[in-house]
């Protein structure tokens, strides 16, 4: 079974028909690299997986997106639920104004601890430190802020923010992860630590990643899939949708010829 099934997506703002009948299947474990020009739809699709779209007046989302098996729109399905599952990372690092260990701290102490057996329980001040620690050693920002876990993530530099707020997003332990172009804001350094740490999570979580950056798309992704205004134009292998496209739209944003 696919970890990420979407079946006839379609999403519009208003009169603008921003996703057009978009089908696809996501397996678990995989990276997948979602690509095409400026406006072609990336961060509206990414952001109907965790209905984030529910909260922007005006749009309106058709189809189905099943996540192990079941349609998260369907009316009975509680949204906090399904955002605990599906962790989300966004372009620009967005800590809260806290500290180190309460950015990490805050969801699970919130949401509580889930148990082996699914049981939900409060954490206890061991476990959030357990998870705090786990988190950021995960995120491999630990060394680099053990000693001031109190100061503000303020402090933080840019792409240890983003680190952060990977962390954070692990915390909750999704089994999916969003990524919107989590790196443009970033130094060649620290977009290099963020792809190796993208690497490192796969197999564990399903992430999925918008990028203008095709090398990051090539180094990263299993599958890559292509957009353009608003239709998926081709989705396949990384190493074929970049060596061997099938669709000449696909040829054309590759090599630069087009947006
Ligand atoms: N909040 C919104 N309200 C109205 N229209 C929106 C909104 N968000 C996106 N759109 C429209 O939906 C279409 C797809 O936008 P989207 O942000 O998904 O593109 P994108 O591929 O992520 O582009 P970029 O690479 O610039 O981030 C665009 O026509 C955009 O104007
Ligand atoms: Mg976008």
């Amino acid at each position: 079974m696919a970890k990420i099934q979407v079946e006839k997506l379609n999403v519009h703002f208003e009169k603008n028909h921003a996703l057009k009948d978009v089908s696809i299947s996501i397996e678990e474990g995989e990276i997948t690299a979602i690509i095409g020009p400026s406006g072609c739809g990336k961060s509206t699709f990414i952001r109907c997986i965790n209905r984030m779209n529910d909260l922007i007046l005006g749009c309106k989302v058709d189809g189905n997106v099943i996540v192990d098996g079941n349609n998260i729109y369907d009316k009975d399905v509680d949204v906090v639920d399904v955002r605990k599952k599906i962790g989300m990372v966004f372009q620009k690092p967005n800590p809260f104004p806290k500290s180190i260990f309460e950015n990490i701290a805050y969801a699970p102490r919130i949401h509580g601890v889930t148990d082996g057996d699914g049981n939900v329980h409060k954490a206890s001040k061991k476990e959030l430190q357990e998870i705090v620690e786990w988190s950021l050693r995960r995120s491999a920002l630990w060394d680099e802020v053990k000693d001031r876990l109190d100061k503000s993530a303020y402090n933080l530099s840019g792409g240890q923010q983003q680190r952060l707020c990977i962390a954070r997003a692990l915390a909750i332990r999704p089994g999916i992860i969003l990524f919107d172009e989590p790196c443009s804001a970033l130094d060649p350094i620290a977009t290099a630590k963020i792809e190796d740490l993208l690497i490192d999570l796969k197999n564990e979580y399903t992430v999925l990643i918008v990028t203008h950056n095709m090398q990051q798309a090539a180094r990263v992704a299993d599958k890559t899939a292509y957009f353009y205004m608003g239709d998926l134009i081709e989705f396949g292998e990384t190493k074929q949708i970049f060596e061997n496209p099938k669709e000449k739209l696909t040829e054309q944003y590759i090599t630069g010829r087009m947006g």
